[in-house]
């Protein structure tokens, strides 16, 4: 009788489980939106503090066939292993221009991302990358570093955009979600990428690549936060963001001129004109990453600031008046790629002091000798 009685309990559970039909899955519960469902979730540490170690324009791969490219990237990895191991990070930002391409081979210019990748993995890091000019070349394209650093770099979060996005050679834009703690349903920081492309097409009947980022990315932008705001509620009170792009947004060319070294400091040797900004190279594609710029601005809240690489010269942050957007350079990492003895290699810092959206971040560029200058708290009176 007990088995009896026990075999009908098992039925009565299973059963209605069995026959259930097979409903789609609701797109808008709490948590179902997640692109990582096999990765471990990016979170907030114990103390409610968050920071990012920016590394930008790596350049690994310069002139394989003599000494100096070679050790310029055992530099680099130097470099990378001196600043993890000090600084902690608990999330890295690889900013674009990763490999300088036009010196790579087609048959193994990607095994410089098993390089580049090395530090991370070993101290087993997330990060994610965006992709320059120079990863665009006749022998390596965006989207072979993706698939490549996606293959070697277990806690690479670094994404391809859905088909149709982002263009011409340009098919790195993605957002990462960032949780305070490892099991709440919605997270409190998301972090947008984008690819800026430029450089040129793979293949020897290679052409050049727009330089800046395609219109088709501004209705995307629009597409997932309405998904955002639909699975997890308005960003308003509860989400944070901050944007990495490798070239800088055309519109931060005007503002080199007014810059004040008290109030935004760091180095400024680079001028920004043609070809430093994006689509500044030919004159009937100025300011061709409007849309993409309104779109971001407009629809995404508690937006901090965006971080471009592409200008070695650079350090300094300003506010872009249009938008009211913090904008905010990287720091050239790379003992590859144009450079000047006085500038120093190092990374830019970014922390969160909590999880609350609306909180001031505190940014500062750090030598790889633990020298520290430039460093700015992004606040509503930032500028
Ligand atoms: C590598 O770094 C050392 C200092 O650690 C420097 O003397 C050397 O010039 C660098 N090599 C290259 C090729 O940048
Ligand atoms: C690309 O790779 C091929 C084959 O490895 C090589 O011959 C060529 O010099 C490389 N560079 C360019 C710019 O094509
Ligand atoms: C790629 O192949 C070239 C030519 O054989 C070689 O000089 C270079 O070191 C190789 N690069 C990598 C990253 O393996
Ligand atoms: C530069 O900024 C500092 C600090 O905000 C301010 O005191 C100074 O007047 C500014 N200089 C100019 C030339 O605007
Ligand atoms: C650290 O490196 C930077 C850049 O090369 C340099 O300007 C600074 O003087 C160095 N600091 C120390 C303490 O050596």
């Amino acid at each position: 009788m007990a088995a009896i009685a026990a075999l009908c309990a098992l039925l009565a559970l299973t059963i209605p489980a069995l026959s259930a039909p097979t409903e789609p899955r609701q797109v808008a519960l709490p948590g179902a939106l997640d692109p990582y469902p096999t990765k471990p979730r990016v979170t907030f540490r114990e103390d409610g503090t968050f920071k990012i170690t920016v590394f930008a324009d790596l350049h690994y791969g310069e002139n394989p066939w003599d000494a100096w490219g070679p050790e310029q990237d055992v530099n680099s990895t130097k470099l990378m292993r001196i600043v993890l191991a000090e600084e902690k990070p608990d999330y890295v930002v690889l900013n674009g221009d990763l490999i300088t391409g036009e010196n790579t081979f087609r048959q193994n210019s990607t095994r410089l991302i098993d390089e580049i990748v090395a530090p991370l993995n070993e101290f087993q890091l997330p990060f994610s990358s965006t992709h320059g000019n120079h990863d665009n070349e006749p022998n390596i394209t965006h989207l072979e570093e993706i698939k490549r650093e996606q293959l070697v770099a277990p806690l690479s979060y670094t994404r391809t955009a859905p088909p149709g996005i982002g263009g011409e050679e340009g098919p790195g834009t993605y957002w990462v979600p960032v949780y305070e703690h490892v099991d709440d349903p919605t997270p409190v920081l998301i972090l947008w990428f984008f690819d800026s492309r430029g450089g040129w097409t793979p293949g020897s009947n290679s052409t050049p690549v727009p330089d800046w980022v395609d219109d088709s990315v501004a209705g995307w932008i629009e597409r997932e936060i309405a998904a955002m705001d639909a699975a997890w509620g308005p960003a308003d009170d509860t989400r944070a963001a901050l944007a990495f792009v490798h070239i800088p947004p055309h519109a931060i060319q005007a503002l080199q001129p007014g810059l004040n070294s008290t109030r935004d400091p760091g180095l400024n040797a680079d001028v920004l004109g043609s070809g430093s900004t994006q689509a500044t190279t030919n004159p009937a594609n100025i300011g061709k990453d409007q849309p993409f710029w309104e779109s971001l601005n407009k629809n995404v809240k508690n937006l901090h600031a965006v971080f471009s690489g592409h200008d070695h010269g650079n350090e300094w942050c300003v506010r872009e008046p249009t938008m009211d957007v913090i904008f905010c350079f990287s720091k050239h990492s790379g003992y590859g790629g144009y450079s000047d003895s006085w500038w120093g290699h190092g990374v830019r810092n970014i922390v969160f002091p909590s999880p609350r959206p609306t909180d001031a971040l505190d940014t500062w560029i750090r030598f790889e000798n633990g020298t520290i200058q430039a460093r700015v708290t992004l606040d509503s009176s930032y500028n």
